[in-house]
């Protein structure tokens, strides 16, 4: 197979993060502090990856105005010719800091919303006052002109907030919304009795968004993530392995997708070792899911195995055990039925309380 080059490069530049969330899809065993990479190293990394063909780089966390050096880092970024995407909480962004951004050449915008008033955002985030802040931050963002596109992510306690989270997305001026029901990996799987929506729930949510891509064409542009665990037929995870995107986490370690640390039998390269092209082509870790040829049946013999490739690698091995199989969210696979039934028990349990994410350790603090 004729490997193409990614796209799109995800720079995990923390863990560390004033909010919490249940949902977080950082791993359970988060990067210290001393293990982040420099700024130089980052610096550098960035030129390997537009030197490979990457074109847009998200700069991600945790939350990744937790790093001092962040507008050295645009700078950098910039001057590698990359286009950058900050991903915030807007926790941590002053007026002034974003105009400093905005001066660097930040491109892009991506504001997280945990729900969409004081009450759900903040319990939510784990965040008293959160939501206030971010409001004022989503101001800022609009009066400097930076693109913005709100990313709401939603599960069982706030999808009733979903025709809300629309509609403040307009009045922001955004352009885009990504509509994210919570994917169950890492964190998100210890809380799926609180955050698993109903059936009835995730089929009004498909409604409401076909319906509000309807009637804003032209005004606003709506990604959708539905909830998996309902569907017939597994997403495309990461538009396929080691296709289009990768991710370098907080301590260098070089992944095909956020979640691909749950795999055990993978080993990740780290960009302190080998260049980042290398990495791609030939790494052992990307290359372990790439294509058609790894799949077993029904995958190997099915006309949509070039269409969703298996569908979630991180899932299988959370919900079964084995990477290697389909995918149990497709209505082939031996343990669909289970997987449906174990989402319809996690979706009626009430009261169950959120599991917030940890913070990192400090470990041995030093300048960042
Ligand atoms: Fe996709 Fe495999 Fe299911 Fe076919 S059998 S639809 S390729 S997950
Ligand atoms: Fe890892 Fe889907 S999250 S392949």
């Amino acid at each position: 197979m004729k490997i193409p080059p990614p796209i799109a490069m995800l720079a995990e530049l923390t863990h560390r993060c004033p909010l919490s969330c249940p949902y977080c899809s950082n791993p359970l065993e988060l990067t210290r502090l001393d293990q982040e990479l420099d700024t130089q190293t980052w610096a550098r990394v960035f030129r390997e990856a537009a030197g490979l063909g990457v074109l847009q780089l998200h700069l991600s966390g945790g939350e990744p105005a937790s790093r001092r050096d962040l507008e050295e880092l645009v700078t950098a970024a910039r001057d590698a010719g990359l286009y950058t995407n900050l991903i915030t909480s807007g926790i941590g962004l002053t007026e002034k800091r974003l105009q400093t951004l905005d001066a660097a050449g930040l491109d892009h915008v991506q504001l997280s919303l945990q729900g969409t008033n004081p009450e759900m955002a903040d319990e939510i985030g784990g965040y008293k006052g959160g939501f206030k802040r971010k409001m004022q931050v989503a101001t800022w963002i609009g009066q400097i002109g930076f693109p913005l596109t709100l990313n709401a992510v939603l599960h069982r306690r706030n999808l009733h907030q979903l025709p809300r989270a629309i509609e403040m997305a307009v009045e922001m001026g955004a352009r885009r919304i990504e509509v994210a029901t919570v994917q169950f990996h890492g964190w998100a799987l210890k809380n799926r009795d609180a955050f698993m929506p109903t059936r009835a729930q995730a089929q009004e949510a498909t409604q409401i968004v076909a319906e509000a891509r309807k009637s804003l064409k032209g005004t606003l542009v709506i990604d959708y993530v539905p909830a998996d665990y309902h569907d017939d037929y597994p997403k495309r995870c990461m538009g396929g392995w080691g296709t289009s995107g990768l991710n370098v986490a907080p301590d260098g370690q070089v992944l095909p997708c956020h979640a691909a640390q749950t795999i055990p039998h993978l080993e990740f390269d780290r960009v302190q070792d080998k260049p980042l092209q290398e990495i791609w082509y030939k790494g052992s870790a990307f290359n372990a899911y790439r294509g058609t040829d790894w799949m077993p049946e029904p995958c190997q013999s099915c006309d949509r195995k070039t269409v969703d490739f298996g569908g979630c690698r991180c899932q299988a091995m959370a919900i079964i055990g084995d990477p290697n199989a389909t995918d149990p969210v497709c209505i082939k696979s031996p343990h669909h039925g289970a997987l449906q039934q174990q989402a319809n028990t996690h979706a009626v349990q009430v009261d169950a309380p959120l599991n917030y994410r940890a913070q990192p350790q400090r470990g041995v603090v030093q300048a960042d």
